[in-house]
């Protein structure tokens, strides 16, 4: 089975091609960096416009590089959400097009439950369920408990930023370049970790939630009392990124491994953007040693793609036989 995936729920405009459910043919992003970084955020009308202008061509190349022509998929698969409404949309308009044109099911899938996926395609051994499940994306933070496939409980989730929007608000504050995070893991390695006492933040009555605003607050006030008489070093720079990133780290890595050694947790696997930060995985790896397996997606399948929503969605339609309407509609959040 062939299944095309669609992915425009955000800043990349992305198709891929997928054999079987986890054989990729073809794995093509068009990133709008350049566009987003000169207002240090994405900015939804001109992520739109921009997928009107990409989802085509990114489509040709995906069927160019797999070698491959419409007529040859069996399913569409697409992110209907969560994500900006009017991106969504191109991306589900384009599937449901297609689906029409072809006479092929199309699915539409859940942007978040597929970085999990994708930690699935990237192993071949199969997970012992129920795991626990944790993204660190731009837009997503949140624990799941993954009971199977399509079946999940939310643990926790954040309550203000995500951790990768953290990473990108302070990296602003910092007068680095959007996407922030890879820019403040790179500083941090000549900083000081523990430099600046932050912390992440609890929420009260939800020990797994998480709370980023603080850490956020916390680097703005430090960033003026050390601004006020002089201009920030090099030095003081990196220390104020080495110590966030650090309490960032420390607060994930915590309330996770917490959660995961009470109930007998015995693999984690991880999805989102942030996942490519090395200072985060080496804290899990030293917190955890050997009393949970770490599953990680591998790096053409962690940061937005189509891959892994071709991949989640040949397998819920292979678990359900039939496919979506043509009713259905993006949406900028879903439950869990
Ligand atoms: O998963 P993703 O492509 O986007 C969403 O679904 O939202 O992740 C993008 C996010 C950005 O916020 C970016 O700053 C962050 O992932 N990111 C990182 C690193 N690489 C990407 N954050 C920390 N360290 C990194 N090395
Ligand atoms: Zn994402």
């Amino acid at each position: 089975m062939i299944t095309l995936g669609i992915e425009s729920s955000c800043d990349e405009t992305a198709c891929a091609l997928l054999k079987g459910d986890r054989k990729i043919l073809s794995n093509i992003v068009a990133s709008q960096i350049d566009i987003h970084n000169e207002f240090g955020g994405v900015v939804p009308e001109l992520a739109c416009r921009r997928h009107i202008d990409l989802i085509l061509p990114v489509l040709d190349e995906a069927l160019l590089q797999a070698k491959l022509n419409l007529n040859q998929i069996d399913l569409i698969s697409v992110t209907y959400g969560p994500g900006l409404i009017g991106a969504l949309l191109i991306g589900l308009n384009t599937a449901k097009a297609i689906s029409m044109a072809l006479k092929k099911p199309f699915i539409g899938v859940n942007h978040i439950e597929a970085h999990l996926y994708a930690s699935l395609m990237s192993h071949e051994e199969n997970v012992k369920f129920p795991c626990l499940g944790l993204v660190v994306s731009g837009g997503h933070t949140a624990l799941v408990l993954i009971k199977a496939v399509g079946h999940y409980e939310l643990i926790g989730q954040t309550v203000d930023d995500a951790v990768g929007e953290a990473f990108d608000k302070v990296a602003k504050l910092l007068s680095l370049r959007y996407p922030g995070g890879p820019e403040i893991e790179k500083l941090a390695k000549e900083g000081n970790p523990h430099r600046f006492p932050f912390k992440g933040g609890q929420v009260k009555g939800y020990p797994f939630h998480f709370s980023l605003s603080g850490i956020k607050t916390a680097v703005l006030y430090t960033l003026r009392d050390l601004t006020s008489k002089q201009p920030l070093s090099h030095q003081e720079r990196c220390d104020l990124a080495a110590s966030f990133q650090r309490a960032v780290c420390e607060d994930i890595v915590h309330k996770t491994l917490t959660y995961a050694h009470k109930h007998n947790i015995s693999t984690i696997i991880f999805g989102g953007g942030v996942t490519n930060n090395r200072a985060l995985r080496q804290f899990f790896v030293e917190k955890a040693q050997d009393s949970v397996k770490l599953l990680w997606p591998s790096a053409d399948l962690s940061l937005d793609n189509a891959a892994m929503i071709a991949g989640l969605g040949s397998f819920l339609y292979s678990q359900r036989g039939y496919g979506d309407s043509i009713e259905l509609e993006p949406l900028t959040r879903i439950p869990f």
